[in-house]
């Protein structure tokens, strides 16, 4: 069930994969917190916290991109966007509803798993393009 870091994931950029690599831990956290039967008082710190990072993480991830004039941005943050929405939702039922076996599983469909894909997708693609579009002199990240 746990995510782990592999170099499949590694942009090559220091920023972008520390903040990966606090997502992924995340996500783990709070399927752990669930499984171990934790109530929504104990998990709701992780939720927000993972909320909150999800939010800087891709406004840092579409300034850069912005910053280096990546063609697919607005295709880029539009998944941000849908994400965002996903993982809002997802923590409101977890606050309605309270933890269960379900919601673990929807937590690793609909935030870990995509997260993974997202990395090695949209991601890796973006790396590629500002590795290849940077200038020696052109500050990096
Ligand atoms: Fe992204």
């Amino acid at each position: 069930m746990a995510y782990t870091w592999d170099k499949d994931l590694e942009t090559g950029y220091v920023l972008v994969d520390n903040q990966h690599r606090q997502l992924i831990m995340l996500v783990n956290d709070l399927q752990v917190s669930i499984v171990q039967g934790k109530g929504v008082d104990e998990i709701k710190g992780t939720v927000e916290f993972l909320r909150f990072y999800v939010i800087r993480h891709f406004e840092d991830e579409e300034n850069l991109q912005l910053k280096f004039g990546y063609g697919d941005y607005y295709e880029h943050v539009a998944r941000h966007r849908e994400f965002k929405l996903r993982v809002n939702e997802l923590a409101t039922r977890l606050y309605k509803e309270g933890p269960s076996p379900e919601l673990v599983e929807e937590i690793s469909e609909c935030v870990g798993d995509w997260l993974v894909n997202h990395i090695k997708g949209d991601d890796l693609k973006m790396a590629a393009y500002i590795r290849t579009h940077s200038t020696p002199s052109a500050p990096t990240f």
